[in-house]
């Protein structure tokens, strides 16, 4: 039986298009009951309406404050019934009380290798440092902003003369098979969520899944 994912974005929406389009080219055994949004411009809403799917925003401004809207999000999620939530570009911290019991169940792709770079700018912080090595992890989503365990992760140069922008387009380039591998990995099965950490194929994982690098990816 197929993966039913719920998509939650807030903007762009490229990470959603290409779970759509692999899921159409048949490379990904899931389907997507819907995608949410905070915000009612996203342009990932439309990708999903585009793609005859349901798209809704939900947002902040209209509830009193993040505790009734965390509940407004996670009620319709819970209606549409997904096996797992994926954040793809979600820029809102949810609550603890939500997340509690939906541990296992709701992944979130970060522009960084964390847990370097928790939270926002993460390609002008990791320029800023210094860093030879950037890149983009999937990790299980906690009360802990970006501080899940970490499924896997993408690493990428750092080049001279990169600037955010380039930066950034390098690794979203990465972020997208990253995010379809993990996704692929989830659906057959293959990794899930204990007390002690991410197992993978039935064992406890002695680190982050590296996409090519270690070609443990397979
Ligand atoms: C992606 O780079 C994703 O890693 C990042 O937002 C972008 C969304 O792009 N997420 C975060 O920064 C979450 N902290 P997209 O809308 O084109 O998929």
């Amino acid at each position: 039986m197929s993966l039913r994912l719920a998509v939650l974005a807030s903007g762009r929406g490229s990470n959603l298009q290409v779970i759509l389009d692999a899921i159409t080219a048949g490379t990904l055994d899931a389907e997507v009951v819907g995608a949410w949004s905070d915000r009612g411009d996203a342009q990932a809403l439309v990708r999903a309406r585009d793609a005859g799917l349901p798209a809704y925003a939900i947002r902040p401004r209209d509830f009193t404050d993040r505790a009734a809207h965390d509940h407004a999000l996670f009620g319709a999620l819970d209606a549409a019934a997904p096996d797992l939530i994926v954040c793809a570009g979600y820029m809102r911290l949810i609550g603890a009380d939500v997340l509690a019991s939906r541990a296992g169940r709701m992944i979130n792709i970060h522009p960084s290798l964390l847990p370097a770079f928790k939270g926002l700018h993460t390609h002008q912080r990791a320029l800023d440092a210094g860093a030879t090595e950037h890149g983009a992890s999937v990790h299980y989503v906690t009360a802990e902003l970006d501080g899940g365990p970490v499924i896997a992760q993408a690493r990428v140069p750092v080049l001279p003369g990169d600037d955010a922008a380039h930066l950034s387009a390098r690794v979203l380039t990465h972020e997208h098979p990253l995010l379809l591998e993990t996704l692929r990995w989830i659906a057959a099965g293959r990794v899930r969520l204990h007390e002690d950490g991410v197992h993978v194929d039935g064992r406890r994982a002695d680190g982050p899944l590296q996409l090519a690098a270690t070609r443990r990816f397979a």
